[in-house]
């Protein structure tokens, strides 16, 4: 009776039943896997929402692209990161979920390819297959940076491919894409007539500089078809006010044909909500403070991490430049799973393996830099502590 794009087996795995299980007899869990930004003790401004409430928002005048003023508020606020981008390519959408779904469907036929990064945010798999799309994984991969694996994306390529993905900076790794891999990526799309989407939903939290490694930007590109994703989620740490945006790139001629598929694909559903787009651009300034305590949070976590972490030989904490997100290498006793059980049966830590974002091997722990930092703290010494004894050898 149900379509084949809704996966066939819904049960919970391991880990999750392990949580639920905690949850239902009381115990106390230190969940260092909260990406909720609205339940990680930030201070909202409590009147931050207060223009969603604005009488001009009673009045309904359907613009499939977004009202002319909030197109511009966000052209500004990627001007305030110091891109430049015309109003007049910016679409809203619902979400960068709903921005990623707009996109196969104007570039994707049902049974075309997508190219996402591996390791990455889980969430592709069910992006891609929803709007009945393959998900074809190219490698990311690790020397003291991340970069991009160029040989598996080349063997990843298809004649179906028409997007390839690119998380900016990665979440969970933290990479921002290189000049380099960038270039290279524009040139193998650019040549086939495959769009490049860049996720750029974590570009605030920047974490350290990449290491001398200049940064690809591709809303300056016209060789190719590019579309910058972003949103209040984590701009402004406010998911449940679901507004994205995607900024259109490219030459003159393909984004001008781009933006009318657009526009009539936005029209068949005029999903966002009008109070939302007049209130954008007074809550994309006031929402700064938000941005701030994210930014703090984050970067005081991550000094917490390499403390934490370099004091245990047997552990690494893998290169970050950027997001929410901490990954630390940990010896291989036993499997990720296992490793998790144990930490959460054992010491009540709650955090993320590798394999949920598609790590190529084992052992990596995945801990979310928004945590509360004393919770964090904690957390983090129970895991890094398992491994104690190695510190010995
Ligand atoms: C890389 C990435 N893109 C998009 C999203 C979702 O953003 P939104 O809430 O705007 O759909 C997330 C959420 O964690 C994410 O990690």
């Amino acid at each position: 009776m149900f379509s084949g794009r809704i996966p066939r087996e819904l049960e919970s795995n391991r880990l999750s039943l392990a949580v639920a299980r905690l949850r239902t007899e009381g115990r106390p869990i230190l969940d260092l896997t909260e990406s909720n930004p609205t339940r990680a003790g930030f201070s909202y401004p409590p009147d931050l929402l207060t223009p969603l409430a604005h009488a001009r928002g009673l009045a309904y005048r359907p613009e499939p692209l977004g009202v002319p003023d909030a197109r511009s508020a966000v052209a500004d606020d990627f001007a305030r990161r110091g891109r430049h981008v015309s109003p007049g390519r910016i679409a809203l959408t619902a979400s960068t979920s709903e921005a990623y779904s707009l996109l196969f469907k104007v570039l994707c036929d049902p049974g075309d390819e997508v190219l996402v990064p591996q390791p990455s945010y889980p969430l592709f798999e069910h992006l891609t297959r929803l709007d009945g799309v393959a998900s074809i994984g190219y490698r990311l991969e690790y020397h003291g940076r991340w970069s991009v694996d160029m040989s598996s994306v080349e063997r990843a390529l298809s004649p179906r491919t028409r997007a390839l993905l690119v998380v900016n900076p990665n979440n969970p790794t933290g990479n921002f894409i290189s000049q380099a891999d960038l270039d290279a990526l524009a040139a193998l799309c650019g040549e086939r007539d495959i769009a490049v989407i860049s996720d750029e939903v974590f570009a605030d939290y920047e974490l350290q500089d990449s290491r001398g490694v200049a940064r690809g930007v591709l809303l300056d590109r016209t060789d190719v078809l590019g579309f910058t994703l972003g949103g209040l989620s984590k701009s402004v740490g406010l998911p449940q006010v679901k507004l994205g945006w995607i900024a259109v790139s490219g030459g003159d001629t393909i984004v001008e044909a781009m933006l009318p598929r657009l526009e009539l694909t936005c029209d068949t559903y005029l999903s966002v909500s009008t109070p939302v787009q007049l209130a954008a651009r007074e809550i994309l300034d006031r929402g700064a403070e938000v941005r701030r305590q994210i930014q703090a949070r984050v970067r005081e976590n991550l000094a917490q991490c390499a403390t934490l972490v370099g004091a245990r030989p047997a552990c690494t904490l893998l290169c970050t430049e950027g997001g929410w997100s901490a990954v630390i290498q940990v010896p291989t006793f036993e499997t990720e799973e296992e490793l998790m059980l144990a930490l959460l049966a054992e010491t009540s830590v709650l955090a993320h393996p590798g394999y949920f974002f598609d790590f190529q091997r084992e052992s990596f722990v995945i801990v979310s830099l928004l945590t509360p930092a004393d919770a964090f703290a904690e957390g983090l010494s129970r895991i890094v502590d398992r491994f104690r004894a190695e510190t010995r050898l």
